[in-house]
């Protein structure tokens, strides 16, 4: 068994974003700049917020974050997106989700503008990679664990891929990046039957669920697991949708929480922002 070291996958990933921040600044003078726009004080989103900035600001890209109360209006959250739409100083804008209830979410991120949205959550977007053309972001999610599966030599092509859980976040761009790299892929959820079959015999499983729902004991000689789950177990331990200790023996390669998926996505994220449209 291989563990899948997002960490020290994602160093070398933000090494390279790194170097393209001042090929960027040399050649056209702009320095990328991300905003990040908070509502509420949800713990995780702040932590998550803040190791944005931090890793943003080490590799040379500018970041400010843009703190609104949870009572803000939709309104008023909608003004500030259309205002950093037309700053040209602003290259990248990010709304943190989740929003709080009173809020569309849906309209929130609709007025992104595409050119901007490092996320990759617009409807522009994700049609885009829904209909197989090249959006200008996809999502750093499913990208990070692309990237992670690519540094491993891991084939995409022609595998049968089963991706847990279908957000807009992660399982449904998930599962559209895979089909456009060829890909056999289903898509399971609540309503998937017989799911452990479908694990068992899956070259490939991402898993994006939030519970603890990887758990039988042989999966596919070969496979591969992925673990986008993060959440803490009732003695309060950081844990994933993977039952590590059970799994773990009978696969080929992993992906361990914490140490995997998450620091992809940041440095998946990071290559978002280094990228100026506008
Ligand atoms: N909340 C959890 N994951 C994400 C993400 O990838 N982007 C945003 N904006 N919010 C999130």
């Amino acid at each position: 068994m291989i563990l899948l070291d997002g960490k020290k996958t994602s160093e070398k990933i933000l090494k390279k974003v790194k170097f393209n921040v001042e090929k960027t600044i040399n050649n056209t003078g702009r320095v990328p700049h991300l905003v990040v726009i908070i509502v509420g004080e949800n713990p995780a989103s702040q932590i998550y917020v803040r190791n944005k900035k931090n890793t943003a600001e080490k590799i040379g890209i500018k970041s400010t974050v843009i703190e609104f109360p949870e009572n803000v209006s939709e309104k008023n959250l909608l003004k500030k997106i259309a205002e950093l739409n037309k700053d040209n100083d602003v290259t990248g804008i990010l709304v943190q989700l989740p929003l709080p209830k009173h809020i569309n979410k849906n309209n929130i991120v609709q007025a992104i503008a595409p050119q901007k949205d490092v996320d990759g959550f617009t409807p522009e977007n994700v049609g885009k990679l829904a209909i197989g053309i090249e959006p200008y972001f996809y999502p750093a999610t499913p990208q990070g664990i692309i990237m992670l599966l690519d540094e491993y030599k891991i084939k995409i092509e022609g595998a049968d891929i089963l991706v847990i859980g279908r957000s807009n976040i992660v399982g449904r761009p998930m599962s559209q990046m895979l089909i456009n790299r060829n890909a056999t892929v289903t898509t399971a959820h609540s309503y998937t039957k017989d799911l452990d079959d479908k694990i068992k015999t899956a070259d490939i499983v991402i898993s994006a669920v939030g519970k603890k729902i990887v758990r039988c004991k042989m999966v596919k000689k070969n496979s591969v697991i992925v673990d986008v789950g993060i959440f803490k177990d009732a003695n309060g331990k950081l844990t994933g949708d993977v039952d590590f200790e059970y799994v773990s023996p009978s696969c080929e390669f992993i992906s361990p929480v914490p140490g995997g998926v998450g620091p992809m996505t940041i440095a998946s994220l990071m290559y978002n922002a280094s990228k100026v449209y506008v």
